[in-house]
């Protein structure tokens, strides 16, 4: 069944690497877009339906190495139902905002880069609906490899499959993404996730204003 996107609805994706920020900053923009008048459907990757919830246990919780095509056709498996059960029937409401926590860049910088199966090969797996289906923008809050490490010896939590990884997985993950911008340099704003928080908070609020065309009035 084909959905047609709202044109006043907006599908958001964040990214970044471990300790990037992402979960504070999108707090911040669900309230705004709240405020304005917007409904926001707000989910995270991989997970956001009782399936894809299911695949986030299997593979985060998983003891023993996954083959990197098996963790990409999981994460890919998650998706479809993802956006087949919640987001594409949210876009397809009025004024609705679509914010989800990792997207497609995701499986780009961490299996295509990282794990080093290609970008391409990811590419070919999304290439057909309802995987084709692109976020309007994609904020890519962009830290160095220390600070990502100091935010997580910080957090101090039981690390999961990914974090456990050694540093040089961290640093392929930075040239994933920056592969990924390349790929796709209108779509993914790269933001400086080491400045304040709140400088951090304006420019997405203004990636984010520009393309539901409202201006700072309508927001306060
Ligand atoms: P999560 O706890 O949500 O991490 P974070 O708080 O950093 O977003 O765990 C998701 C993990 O899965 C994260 O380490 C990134 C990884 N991942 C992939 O490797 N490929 C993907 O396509 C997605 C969506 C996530």
């Amino acid at each position: 069944m084909s959905i047609t996107i709202n044109k006043s609805s907006l599908f958001i994706s964040f990214e970044g690497i471990e300790g990037a920020g992402k979960s504070s900053q999108i707090t911040h923009l669900q309230t705004e877009l709240e405020v304005s008048g917007y409904q926001v459907t707000l989910v995270r990757e991989p997970g956001g339906t009782t399936f894809g919830e299911k695949l986030r246990s299997a593979i985060l919780d998983s003891s023993t190495p996954l083959h990197p095509l098996a963790e990409a056709y999981l994460f890919a498996s998650a998706r479809a139902q993802l956006l087949d059960q919640v987001i594409l029937p949210a876009l397809a409401e009025e004024k609705n905002v679509v914010i989800c926590d990792r997207y497609l860049d995701s499986s780009i910088a961490y299996q295509g880069v990282a794990r080093g199966l290609g970008p391409q090969t990811i590419m070919d797996i999304h290439s057909y609906p309802p995987l084709s289906t692109m976020p309007h923008l994609t904020i890519y809050l962009q830290i160095s490899l220390p600070t990502s490490l100091q935010r997580m010896e910080q957090r101090g939590q039981k690390k999961d499959y990914f974090e456990s990884e050694q540093q040089d997985f961290f640093a392929r993950l930075i040239d994933g993404y920056q592969q990924a911008l390349k790929m796709a340099p209108t779509r993914v704003i790269p933001i400086d996730g080491e400045q304040s928080e709140e400088a951090v908070r304006l420019q997405i609020q203004s990636e984010v204003w520009k393309r539901l065309k409202i201006s700072k009035q309508e927001v306060s």
